[in-house]
């Protein structure tokens, strides 16, 4: 028996922020990252508050790629603070702070009445807001920790594209490839079922149109929109389909070498579809194909990428990504990113590809990975 259901509730569209000022509670704790707070975006949430009369505080101490340790501050803070809500405001970091501080509060301390959790996005990629992951960096052991539980939902995710008018361009392309990923590994997941194909669908034919668009002009308003709304979508595509080996993979270059993660996912693209397709660029057609590589042709077909035939087809899509990637200035090789010597990099690559076997979004790629072939993905990217 499958299920799908989504629990968290979707306020979007224009003055969707206006919510703030009809929730029934008396005390908030606002998440978010010291960015929101020294720009003044918080005021977007703290002038509804005090509107309807909340009081409020706010708990700013998160930072990219949330380590555990930040968590236990954050523990503490709400703790503390006996907010019957938690809202929660930023990128992806700061949602899923937000989601692990909650959970882990109840833990420490079951006695204190689990607060409910209001998720504003303020870039348009993790899909957090919807989704039951927070993903936590382990800093001693290097490595991404995705927490996985339905109590990790936020309650209600509030999408309001003024928020990200503000997205520097490159946060804008790494976050918006985040998308595309969410959307394309669904897809193909060996989870996938018909409602997480409707949504990852819709995401693709959104990103395929819109995501050069919004990293081209921060104030094309309709093109922010329907990005922060694809983001969302996608979010609620993987939340029932899972992911894959490029999410597997991106995390351990996240937690290794800080990369952010949209960027580590999109650098991942090509290779993983063309590893997944079991082609390359001397592949010739087959009588058949696996059902997800058939699922590529048509994400191609939606991106308006039709081809001659499948291999060149699936070509177009890895291709299409790469071209995605150059127009939006964005680095194709980790010895572009400037982060490490080629000796450290190739050190790290054992581990990496025995933690990205592991990980919790590798089980639903639809070509089973050896730790041999992840090496050799991992090989291609320098
Ligand atoms: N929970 C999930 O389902 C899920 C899915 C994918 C990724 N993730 C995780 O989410 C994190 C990445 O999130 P992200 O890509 O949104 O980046 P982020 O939250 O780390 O933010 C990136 C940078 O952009 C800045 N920023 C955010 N909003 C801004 C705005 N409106 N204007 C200007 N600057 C802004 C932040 O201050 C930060 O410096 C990673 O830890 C990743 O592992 C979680
Ligand atoms: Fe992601």
């Amino acid at each position: 028996m499958k299920h799908f259901d989504i629990k968290t509730q979707i306020y979007f569209g224009e003055n969707a922020l206006d919510r703030l000022s009809e929730i029934p509670y008396k005390k908030a704790l606002i998440i978010s990252d010291p960015y929101v707070v020294k720009s003044g975006m918080v005021h977007h949430v703290t002038s509804r508050l005090e509107q309807a009369g909340i009081e409020w505080e706010i708990f700013d101490d998160v930072v990219p790629d949330p380590p555990i340790e930040k968590i236990s501050v954050g523990v503490q803070a709400v703790l503390k603070s006996h907010a019957e809500v938690l809202i929660t405001i930023g990128g992806g970091s700061a949602i899923d702070s937000a989601k692990a501080i909650r959970e882990v509060a109840g833990q420490i301390d079951p006695s204190y009445p689990r607060p409910s959790l209001i998720a504003i996005p303020t870039t348009s990629g993790t899909g957090s807001e919807v989704t039951s992951f927070s993903v936590i960096t382990d800093t001693k052991n290097q490595t991404k920790i995705p927490l996985a539980n339905d109590s990790l939902l936020p309650d209600e995710a509030i999408l309001d594209a003024e928020l990200v008018k503000t997205v520097p361009p490159n946060v804008t392309a790494d976050t918006g490839m985040d998308v595309f990923t969410h959307a394309l590994e669904s897809y193909v997941s060996t989870n996938n079922n018909e409602f997480s194909a409707a949504l990852a669908e819709k995401a693709i034919e959104i990103t395929g149109s819109f995501l050069l668009r919004s990293y081209l002009d921060n104030n094309d308003t309709h093109a922010r929109q329907k990005m922060h709304v694809a983001s969302c979508l996608a979010g609620l595509a993987f939340n029932t389909a899972s992911l894959g080996l490029n999410h597997g993979m991106a995390h351990q270059l996240g937690a290794n070498f800080h990369i952010p993660h949209g960027r580590a996912n999109a650098l991942l693209l090509p290779h993983i579809i063309e590893y997944n397709s079991e082609i390359d660029k001397y592949s010739r057609l087959k009588t058949d194909y696996p059902k997800h590589v058939r699922k590529y042709a048509t994400v191609a077909r939606t991106l308006g990428l039709q081809n001659f035939n499948i291999v060149t087809t699936i070509r177009a899509l890895s291709n299409w990504c790469q071209f995605m990637m150059k127009e939006m200035d964005m680095p194709l090789s980790i010895s572009e990113m400037n982060v490490c010597t080629e000796e450290e990099y190739f050190a790290q690559i054992p581990s990496m590809a025995e933690a990205a076997l592991k990980d919790a979004c590798t089980k639903t790629n639809p070509r089973v990975p050896t730790v041999k072939d992840i090496e050799m993905l991992y090989m291609q990217l320098w």
